[in-house]
């Protein structure tokens, strides 16, 4: 088998192919002047199982996965998986409004063009990968967010909100602790409302859990409300640190103990890795 990395998830790739000991192939991206994706992979020949690994987000990166499939098909793929760690549109899922496009299933359409298999980590809806003609997977990240905070003194592991308590039971019940949830209301793209923690925090150490920070608006509210009910230490973990404009700043400015989210989307705070869980996946 062969992975291939795409300029979105060059760690991550070189880590999967080291972990499973196959080859890994780097393509090299760039951009014409104009903008537009240019990528060559420098091979005679991918006379075998091919892996992509690329995001779908931002624009750009979709745009480089689709001439990535191209290329590795001509180079001679005997089979194409895509492994997408963090898969973009993924919350325009349905037609909210009449005119709407329905944008993961635009996604799914133009991607299953050519591929065998797809892979994906917390896509934010799980049912948009049914879209797939192919073979579809989507992964939890909870465990490796369980491995890393095995030893570093949780008490309760808590969502920003009720619809995301799965992913929170899931991290608290490999941890064996308890689990609830926070009562969020959206009021805007980049404001939101905790209402005050009912849940009993006082004096402990609170792991929140989401499957991803963008504007860090969640985040910094609930944290703001852990704290006026007496928690000692807030840490948080999402899968997919997308951290739009300034949010990494804010959050790091916040009263938050510790942020960290897994190399789904590589950056500063990408310290969880989600390579042994997509190891294990393609091994099977
Ligand atoms: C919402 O459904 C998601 O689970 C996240 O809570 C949300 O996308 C986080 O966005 P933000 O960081 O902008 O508050």
């Amino acid at each position: 088998m062969i992975i291939v990395g795409g300029s979105s998830s060059r760690d991550l790739a070189k880590e999967l192919a080291s972990t499973l000991g196959y080859t890994y192939v780097q393509a090299a991206t760039t951009r014409f002047p104009d903008g537009e994706c240019y990528t060559r992979i420098d091979n005679k020949e991918l006379n075998d199982d091919v892996v992509i690994v690329q995001n779908t987000y931002p624009d750009g990166n979709l745009i480089e996965m689709f001439l990535l499939q191209d290329a590795v098909r001509r180079l001679g793929a005997k089979t194409i998986t895509l492994v997408i760690p963090y898969f973009g549109y993924a919350r325009q899922d349905r037609v909210f409004k009449l005119g709407e496009p329905e944008s993961a299933r635009v996604m799914t359409r133009h991607l299953g063009l050519d591929c065998d298999h797809v892979i994906t980590v917390d896509i934010h809806k799980e049912s948009v990968l049914d879209y797939f003609k192919c073979s579809h997977q989507d992964l939890k990240a909870a465990g490796a967010i369980a491995e890393y905070f095995k030893d570093k003194g949780i008490d309760l592991v808590l969502s920003p909100d009720l619809g995301a308590i799965g992913r929170a039971k899931d991290v608290a019940d490999r941890l064996g602790l308890k689990y609830d949830h926070l009562q969020k209301t959206r009021l805007s793209g980049s404001d939101v409302q905790i209402a005050p923690a009912v849940v009993d925090c006082k004096g402990k150490n609170v792991l929140i859990v989401d499957d991803m920070i963008s504007t860090g608006g969640t985040i910094i509210a609930a944290a703001h409300a852990l704290r006026e009910a007496g928690a000692e230490s807030i840490s948080v973990a999402c899968t997919h640190g997308v951290f739009v404009s300034n949010a990494i700043e804010r959050l790091t400015g916040s009263s938050l103990d510790s942020i960290l989210c897994c190399n789904t989307l590589e950056n500063e705070l990408s310290h969880i890795s989600v390579a042994p869980i997509i190891a294990e996946a393609l091994k099977r």
